[in-house]
């Protein structure tokens, strides 16, 4: 019997390997990619607030929902959120994280941020104080949840401009996380790709339309004042309430160009109001035409969803999703509708509220999950994050 194939095989490497190292070749001298300025773009970790919640949104995000194991208590939590919070400073940097198995990936972080949320169970087991928003919303009419896209214990908000750096967070950050909690569920969302448009343009969700036209800009009085919460263990942070609204395509096709630009209020080529000709134009809400009916109808989206009282504005940062259809149909599409404010309950619930009660987009969306999330303040180099919590 000769020398088997699979010794030959590692004979050859090792003789291979040999060679290399006799002629002094460094195996491990570069990495392969180059990466592009997008690819090396990094966005600060550390700070006073998670950088996820102001960063210009990147163009690939995965929102991963984990319940914690049953024997996780406070100490648990707190190992778990030092543990994720070092992840998430070296891998948010380009660096591998500890124990990383493809360190490699590390290295296009392409703008990655990573933002956790805290929810209610993690908040009520870590001992709290609870803010009295942090538990699911009201039920709405229009509404058809469903478990497998509702709750969580732990959020992970994980964006970065390559799908590359994205799984590679959240496999790193499942896996360090396995002890302690389990995930329950993962909604993949996308925007443009960067550079497919100008910087600063508005995204388009997949019915076509402009959306995020309207929404408070970070560095702004009102979005300081919107956004961050104040005072407790939360001062510096925010919430975050997480829709997965699927969105009707196929019924959407059947709706002519005049009467989608109607249900919303605003026009499909250049996103303005239709009582207007540029984007950010002021929609005229007393407009009416020669039969004396308001231009922008009673029905339309702008109009239900903008309140009159200022205080319950908030940030949308959603992303499209576009996932396998079920057996015997086109499309799973719609609309991850991220909002984030200091008090989901004052903010939020009185627009989805009014939304519940009368707005014709009701027609091709239906909200299928659901999920609130405290949202923690930053920290700084050597901290971790729910320190103000857990510590
Ligand atoms: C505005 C689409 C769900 C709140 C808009 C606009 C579009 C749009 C095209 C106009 C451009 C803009 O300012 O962004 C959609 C779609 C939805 C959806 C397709 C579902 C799939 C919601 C929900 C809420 C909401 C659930 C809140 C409960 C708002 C607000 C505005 C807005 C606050 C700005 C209104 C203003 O002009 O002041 N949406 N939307 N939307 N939407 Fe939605």
């Amino acid at each position: 019997h000769g020398p088997s194939r699979r010794q030959a095989l590692i004979g050859s490497a090792v003789v291979g390997w040999g060679a290399a190292a006799a002629l002094g070749i460094d195996r491990v001298a570069t990495a392969r990619e180059t990466p592009t300025a997008t690819g090396s773009r990094t966005v600060p970790f550390h700070g006073r607030h998670q950088t996820g919640v102001t960063v210009p949104p990147q163009a690939h995000a995965a929102h991963v929902a984990l319940d914690l194991l049953p024997e996780t208590d406070l100490t648990g939590i707190r190992r778990m959120m030092r543990l994720l919070s070092d992840d998430a400073a070296r891998l948010t940097q380009g660096r591998p994280a500890l124990g990383d198995t493809e360190r490699e990936l590390a290295h296009t972080p392409s703008a990655l941020t990573i933002t956790f949320g805290f929810g209610r169970e993690l908040v009520t087991r870590a001992g709290g104080p609870v803010p009295d928003w942090l538990s699911p919303l009201p039920a709405f009419e229009i509404d058809r949840l469903t478990e497998a896209w509702s709750g969580g214990d732990l959020l992970l908000l994980v964006a970065a401009d390559d799908p590359v750096a994205v799984a590679h967070a959240v496999r790193m950050l499942s896996k360090d996380a396995r002890q302690f909690a389990s995930v329950r569920w993962v909604q993949h969302g996308f925007r443009n790709a960067r550079g497919s448009t100008a910087p600063g343009t508005t995204m388009r969700n997949l019915f076509g339309q402009v959306d995020g036209t309207v929404n408070p800009a970070p560095g702004t009085a009102e979005f300081d004042q919107l956004v961050w919460h104040s005072g407790g263990w939360l001062d510096g942070g925010t919430s975050v309430v997480i829709r997965r609204i699927a969105m009707d395509l196929d019924g959407w096709d059947r709706v002519a160009r005049v009467d989608r630009e109607g249900a919303v209020g605003r026009r499909l080529d250049n996103g303005a109001p239709i009582t207007g000709t540029r984007e950010h134009d002021d929609p005229d809400f007393d407009a009416v035409d020669e039969r004396g009916f308001p231009v922008i109808a009673e029905y339309a989206h702008i109009r239900r969803a903008r309140s009159p009282n200022v205080a319950e504005r908030f940030l949308r940062r959603g992303y499209n999703y576009d996932d396998p259809p079920p057996a015997g149909q086109l499309s799973d599409s719609g609309l991850i509708f991220v909002a984030m404010q200091a008090d989901p309950v004052r903010q939020f619930v009185p627009v989805q509220r009014r939304l519940d009660d009368l707005d014709l987009l009701n027609e091709w969306t239906t909200p299928v999950g659901s999920a609130v999330f405290a949202i923690p303040p930053g920290c700084a180099d050597g901290g971790y994050i729910g320190e103000t919590l857990l510590g």
